[in-house]
């Protein structure tokens, strides 16, 4: 099955500019290249075309309850990115979307599920539950979650909603930030939370079989959203929000060959993207590399 990757070089979600290169320095890193040694067959579909976030005003559409910047231009990407993840699948290829900001989720998901039912693994140190109405900080990166199931001012922005994304089919893998209503959202929620500390206690392959069985629970097939702010900043230290006591290289790795050997046996992912990375934070296109790394074991690069 063919791989296409598809860019999203958008950075209207998160505060610091940067990750609108993100796709750019996934591929210089050898994504294509990493996939083909996998055995995989990649296509680079190249970059949607998206207006630098100087070129517009971020408040010009806002909910009537709370704050989204750049919610019309995130509406704008999303929208086509779901479109193109769409067609993508019925052609029978494999989607693979390069961030840009974890806000390109929103529409990665709408266009995944519009012919499934989708289950999700969120690799994150955060939550990326907000709504509108509980971010602290107005940035929609914050907020992709919350945007597919159809949240607070998000219930009515139909662009956003996937309903065929059910919250009892997502788990969360290294959680360690969320904020303080953020949390209230998740404890009233179906999804499962797996934190640092239970991968700490239960060991990383142990934490990603579970999430695997969560997200592949009366569904038709999983999509895989991995911020790289998910690894731990020393490892990782081209992202805009680093959170410490991250996951570290060989537990990242060792997560998605997990995720690759459960696909090699029962066929589940549908979709993946990788988001978040920041070159302009980065040291020496480290994370970038590790993004494309980490992709590679996802579709099955192993060591022998
Ligand atoms: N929880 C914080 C917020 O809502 C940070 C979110 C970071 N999200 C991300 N995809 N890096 O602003
Ligand atoms: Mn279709
Ligand atoms: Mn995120
Ligand atoms: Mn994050």
């Amino acid at each position: 099955q063919p791989i296409k990757i598809i860019g999203a070089p958008m950075d209207y979600g998160a505060d610091r500019r940067g990750v609108d290169m993100g796709p750019s320095a996934i591929r210089y890193a050898g994504l294509a290249d990493g996939l083909s040694r996998a055995g995989v067959d990649p296509v680079d579909a190249g970059d949607l075309s998206i207006p630098r976030a100087e070129e517009r005003d971020p408040d010009v559409e806002q909910p009537t309850q709370g704050h989204a910047k750049f919610l019309r231009e995130v509406e704008d990407v999303c929208t086509r990115l779901a479109d193109r993840v769409e067609a993508i699948l019925d052609n029978g290829e494999f989607p693979l979307v390069l961030g840009g900001d974890h806000s390109v989720a929103i529409g990665s998901m709408r266009g995944s599920s519009s012919d499934a039912d989708l289950g999700a693994i969120w690799f994150d140190a955060h939550a990326d539950l907000n709504t509108p109405e509980t971010s602290p900080s107005g940035n929609v990166h914050g907020m992709p979650l919350a945007a597919t199931l159809g949240r607070g001012a998000f219930a009515d922005m139909t662009w956003a909603h996937a309903p065929r994304v059910n919250e009892e089919s997502i788990a969360y893998v290294g959680l360690r930030s969320i904020d303080e209503r953020e949390r209230d959202l998740l404890r009233d929620s179906e999804m499962t939370a797996f934190t640092m500390a239970d991968i700490d206690e239960r060991g990383m392959t142990a934490v990603v079989e579970n999430a695997l069985d969560v997200a592949t629970t009366d569904t038709d097939g999983v999509h895989v959203s991995l911020d790289l702010d998910w690894l731990d900043p020393k490892t990782a230290p081209g992202v805009g929000t680093p959170v410490r006591g991250g996951v570290t290289y060989r537990e990242a790795h060792a997560a998605l060959e997990t995720v690759s050997r459960r696909h090699e046996r029962d066929g589940i992912l549908r979709s993946m993207d990788v988001v978040e990375v920041n070159p302009i934070l980065d040291e020496g296109n480290e994370t970038a590399t590790l993004a494309a790394e980490l992709a590679a074991s996802a579709f099955g690069k192993r060591i022998l």
